[in-house]
């Protein structure tokens, strides 16, 4: 059947305002042609994250009224807890506000003088890799020569290059303190690393007698893809894949925005008792005592009935196929995507979509201005314009230019998706007049959020 069937009926809408292309015109040039600078509210279809901006089920909405705010021994943090251990087979669950705050507090606890160490990892995701450069740490990426072509069709784009992981600690087994994976890999497009890879990671970390951490943000989307993609695990539910491959790492980090269903939330959940009992020093110190850490008790709530949810197969069968029916019919119409779809995300390839534009003249910008102008769309630009800026002061072209179309869950239906693909389909039509941009105004550091651009 070629119709995607939502599993999901709603209840509670959100009106879209609409506008018109002379008012999207304006609005552009009022946010200075950075869609960062846009009102969510002047946006149709918001594709910038799929982080913290999922559909919430009524079953959450229902288990927020149970939260229970005391300070100490919240019986929502329990059955936070529970839940989170009936999926991640581990010692310790420290609650988090999000992501970022759980990747703080490893980076913090972590023995040895870390200015000397090197992190390994498929792609580190910005604020891992933010987290670990902060304390002088080599954050390393080491993702398969497959998962660095966008066009290349291959099942587990987000594997670890294993040879070149056994190759570091053959030789430099002293400096790394732990080893890490991103399922999925989000900056490497989405894509999948499959269990006989984390497997592979395991058995040299073992060697090496190194810990092995999972970045676990979309790891029910991860392990969707291994149950189709995986031999051997056709027949098994998304639960057990999930427990199996956390079985094989001795912690994990993870942001509760993205497939938990819930708004706020994260952890870091390990085995390891000294590595704990530091880490709930740390937590106290900056995020809450242990059993809410950064969250209130309704977050709390909200992310264990969330995570009831997100191993149904039904909605990621729903899921996955969206992101692949967008990602195919943009194909069919000339626009160049990372192949195969991701899980989160579609990715457009500007630099060949848009050759005309020189890479500082962010061929990648000028597509994401063309999605707001024709049809209210926002993605996000992730090339030469976020990257461009070196160190040194000097600006080069990156690696990619890249725009990412993330998809909220549970939030936008089939026929928005059409709708997307009808302005898609206007802006392959007039490409050829799309024109660059030049940056007037910038900011010090991570340029691509508040920067102001006018088009040349
Ligand atoms: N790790 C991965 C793989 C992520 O994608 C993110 C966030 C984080 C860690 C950090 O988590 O935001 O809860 O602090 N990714 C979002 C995105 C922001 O848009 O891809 P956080």
């Amino acid at each position: 059947m070629k119709t995607i069937f939502e599993p999901f009926r709603i209840k509670s809408v959100e009106p879209i305002k609409m506008t018109t292309r002379e008012e999207r015109e304006k609005l552009l040039k009022e946010a200075n042609y950075n869609v960062f600078s846009l009102k969510s509210e002047n946006v149709l279809i918001d594709l910038l994250t799929d982080s913290g901006t999922s559909a919430m089920s009524t079953d959450q909405w229902a288990a927020l009224m149970k939260g229970d705010e005391s300070y100490a021994g919240s019986p929502s943090f329990y059955r936070f807890e529970a839940s989170v251990k009936d999926l991640f087979p581990f010692k310790h669950v420290i609650p988090t506000h999000q992501g970022r705050a759980a990747e703080q507090i490893l980076t913090s606890i972590l023995p040895g003088d870390t200015s000397t160490q090197i992190i390994p990892n498929n792609t580190h995701f910005d604020t891992t890799r933010a987290n670990f450069e902060n304390a002088g740490i080599n954050a390393l990426d080491m993702v398969i020569e497959e998962g660095k072509d966008p066009a290349l069709d291959y099942p587990f784009k987000g594997n670890m290059d294993l040879v070149a992981l056994e190759a570091l600690l053959a030789k430099e087994a002293d400096r790394v303190p732990l080893v890490m994976i991103t399922i999925t890999n989000n900056a490497g497009g989405g894509q999948p690393v499959s269990m006989a890879n984390v497997r592979g990671a395991k058995e040299i970390c073992e060697k090496y007698n190194k810990p092995l951490y999972i970045d676990s943000a979309r790891f029910a989307e991860n392990a969707y893809f291994i149950k189709l993609r995986e031999e051997g695990y056709q027949d098994k539910p998304v639960r057990d894949i999930v427990r199996e491959m956390f079985s094989l790492a001795d912690g994990m980090t993870i942001s509760g925005k993205k497939d938990t269903f819930s708004n706020m939330g994260g952890w870091l959940a390990l085995n390891d008792d000294e590595w704990a009992e530091k880490a709930r020093a740390r937590l106290i110190m900056t995020e809450g005592f242990p059993t809410y850490g950064g969250l209130s008790g309704r977050d709390l709530e909200c992310v264990a009935q969330g995570l009831k949810e997100i191993v149904d197969e039904d909605y990621l069968k729903y899921r996955i196929r969206s992101i692949q029916y967008i990602t195919e019919k943009l194909d069919a119409i000339g626009v160049p995507v990372m192949k195969p779809a991701g899980g989160h995300a579609v990715f457009i390839d500007a630099k060949s979509m848009l050759p005309n534009i020189p890479a500082l003249q962010y061929p990648g910008q000028s597509l994401a201005v063309a999605m707001y102008i024709y049809g209210g769309i926002r993605g996000a630009e992730i090339g030469s314009f976020m990257f461009g800026r070196q160190p040194d002061g000097s600006e080069k072209p990156a690696q990619m230019e890249l725009v990412r179309l993330a998809m909220p869950r549970r939030v936008y239906t089939q026929s928005q998706a059409d709708y997307m693909i009808e302005v898609f389909e206007e802006i392959v039509r007039d490409k050829d007049q799309l024109r660059g941009l030049e940056i007037t105004w910038e900011p010090t550091s991570l340029r691509h959020f508040t920067s102001k651009l006018k088009p040349l």
